[in-house]
């Protein structure tokens, strides 16, 4: 099986000959990498910190790559004129604040048609808000890097998606649908962190005392072990 890092991974998932913006660009790399690989037509490539811009500005630069990639400076999707792109990739920030970033410039974001976003943690809170704010996850990705930092990359667009199980938001249900590769082992890591929490929360409480965080990280636990079970060895 190939295995992707986590820029390749971002890398596949934008679509051929668009406008892409890379929101939180930071040194640069996404943009260049978009253009020399012949991904993207031409790149908006934005960040909050005017530093991260200059340091992306130089690359560029070095690249000769001036006439494909604009930078600005600037809050999230703030930077964009509605329309100007296609997609908009948001990676290696926290999923609350990709949240925050969509939620917003709105009336920007709906003029964008993908969005391919990374978020480094905070994944459930990014699907709980995706999915109540008028977004379908179209696609969802697992990498691996080092033996167990996992990323999980997502191309969204507008649009209702039904949520019917919890585990849509913390496990994500296209990854479930489509038995990503690397499904079996991210669930099991899941399960492990689940495990841990809660062996820290019966050592700093009373061990009578069942709390509510108790008694849903356990449910969490028997269904990430049923969804194994069925999808991953049946
Ligand atoms: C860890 S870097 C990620 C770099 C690159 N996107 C990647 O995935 O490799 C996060 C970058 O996001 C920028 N950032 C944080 N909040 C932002 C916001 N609200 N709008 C734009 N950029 C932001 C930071 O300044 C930083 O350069």
């Amino acid at each position: 099986m190939l295995t992707l890092n986590r820029m390749d991974g971002i890398l596949n998932c934008v679509p051929k000959s668009c406008i892409v913006a890379d929101i939180g660009t930071d040194h640069g790399y996404i943009p260049v990498k978009l253009i020399e690989r012949n991904i993207a037509n031409y790149v908006i490539a934005s960040d909050i910190s005017s530093y991260s811009i200059e340091k992306a500005q130089t690359l560029i630069e070095r690249k000769n790559l001036t006439d494909r990639i604009y930078t600005r400076v600037g809050y999230g999707l703030s930077i964009l004129r509605p329309r100007e792109v296609e997609v908009a990739i948001i990676a290696g920030l926290g999923g609350t604040l990709i949240a925050e970033i969509l939620e917003k410039d709105k009336e920007i974001a709906s003029t964008i048609s993908k969005f391919v976003l990374q978020p480094m943690q905070q994944q459930r809170a990014l699907r709980e808000y995706l999915l109540n704010s008028g977004y379908t996850i179209e696609n969802e990705i697992l990498v691996r890097e080092d033996r167990n930092r996992y990323y999980v990359i997502m191309v969204v667009e507008h649009g209702q998606e039904d949520v019917m199980d919890d585990l849509d938001y913390y496990l994500g249900r296209r990854l479930v649908e489509k038995r990503d590769p690397l499904l079996p082992e991210y669930i099991l890591y899941n399960i492990k962190k689940r495990c841990d929490i809660l062996a820290n929360l019966k050592k700093s409480r009373n061990a009578n005392i069942v709390s509510d965080k108790q008694l849903k990280l356990e449910r969490e636990i028997e269904r990430l072990k049923e969804v194994y079970e069925h999808v991953c060895k049946g």
